[in-house]
């Protein structure tokens, strides 16, 4: 069993437990964070529903942190952040943006292995890593950091059409939600902002598939439930993907949903909406949505628009980095294939 331990139990923090929890494979030692956040309230509050002595999860305390304040709350705690450190193999690093860099120079002194979310700069870690399409450069990696929400998403979808029939380029445009639900701080807008293109994530794309061309640009819209992207994508030589060819390699792939808009998924917000009535813990979808009447053809080029959960999307991928860190598994198709079988992904099929 490979021990793994999460570090900030945020947005993102949440959910990585709840994934190594339900990988059989792994045993969550427990999770990390600085301050009593209603997250974990919340976690406190379910282990009371559930009848159990103490949380779900083990906490473990973040140096900086007020005790006195998770005392009152009567939130138990087993230790200090090191002692989290010192009996894991590998800690997920979901801490704010930056933070996570600081937290390396304890998991260094440690030697333990690390793996970062997409708030941290690259040079945090010793590969860019995407589960689907560069499994193997993790391969026993000590440091490495996971692609952002839409970052995820997107490769996933490309990766897929490359590993079928070759793509050499793409161009995207990516509708970013502004802000999680709940991001009081974000305030309140109702206006759209553009970023200087190209947007990171064509770049980051290029970076883990540098065989790939790829620009974009990025519209921040003031909604909470997803991230939509439109993606065109040009066959590798010129090579023609007809919106069938598209379809069939959509179809065959366990962490893409195909939906139609005919069937009612209308946008970002039915997804979302289809996940709770699923009973998905808090709404989440691991997997992201692609729209079967969205994929056409122009000229030489295949579009498409798919949907990107961007708080449970890159759970999956952190699963793999696990894999690959381990050397748990030698290669792609297998490990996906493991984390895919413990999250349910394709199952809906
Ligand atoms: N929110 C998203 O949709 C999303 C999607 C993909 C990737 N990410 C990335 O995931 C990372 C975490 O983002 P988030 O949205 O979950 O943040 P968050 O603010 O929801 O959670 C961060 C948690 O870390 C805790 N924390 C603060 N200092 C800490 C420390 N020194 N050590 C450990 N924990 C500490 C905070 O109390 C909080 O509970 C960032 O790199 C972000 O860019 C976020």
């Amino acid at each position: 069993m490979v021990k793994v331990g999460v570090a900030g139990y945020g947005v993102i923090g949440q959910r990585l437990a709840d994934g190594v929890a339900l990988q059989k494979d792994m045993e969550l030692v427990g999770i990390a964070d600085l301050a009593p956040t209603l997250s974990i309230r919340a976690l406190k509050e379910r282990g009371k529903a559930a009848g159990m002595p103490g949380m779900p999860y083990d906490l473990y305390l973040v140096d900086g942190a007020d005790k006195s304040k998770f005392d009152a709350l009567k939130i138990p705690y087993k230790g200090s952040f090191n002692d989290l450190i010192a009996r894991v193999d590998v800690m997920l690093d979901s801490s704010p943006g930056g933070v996570g860099a600081k937290n390396k120079e304890l998991y260094e002194k440690a030697g333990v292995r690390a793996i970062f979310q997409g708030g941290e700069k690259n040079s945090v870690a010793d590969v860019f890593f995407h589960g689907y399409a560069n499994y193997e450069k993790g391969l026993g990696a000590k440091y490495l950091k996971l692609t952002s929400c839409n970052t995820t998403g997107l490769i996933r979808s490309v990766d897929c059409l490359d590993r079928n029939y070759g793509v050499d380029r793409v161009a995207i445009t990516i509708i970013r939600r502004v802000a999680d639900p709940g991001d009081y701080h974000r305030g309140l807008t109702n206006a759209l902002q553009i970023d200087k293109a190209p947007s990171h994530q064509a770049v980051d794309l290029m970076t883990i598939m540098p065989h790939v061309e790829a620009t974009g640009i990025l519209v921040h819209t003031p909604v909470t439930h997803g991230h939509i992207i439109t993606v065109v994508a040009h066959g590798k030589g010129g090579k023609k993907i007809s919106a069938g060819m598209a379809l069939d390699a959509f179809k065959g792939h366990d962490r893409i949903r195909v939906v139609r808009i005919e069937d009612g998924f209308l946008g970002n917000a039915s997804f979302f909406r289809y996940a709770r009535d699923l009973g998905n813990p808090r709404g989440d979808m691991y997997e992201i949505g692609l729209w079967e009447d969205s994929i056409v053809e122009s000229g030489d080029n295949i579009m498409y628009a798919i949907n990107i959960p961007q708080e449970s999307v890159t759970i999956p991928e952190t699963m793999d980095g696990v894999r690959a860190a381990m050397k748990m598994q030698s290669d792609s198709a297998s490990a996906t294939a493991e984390t895919n079988k413990y999250l349910g992904l394709g199952k809906w099929k």
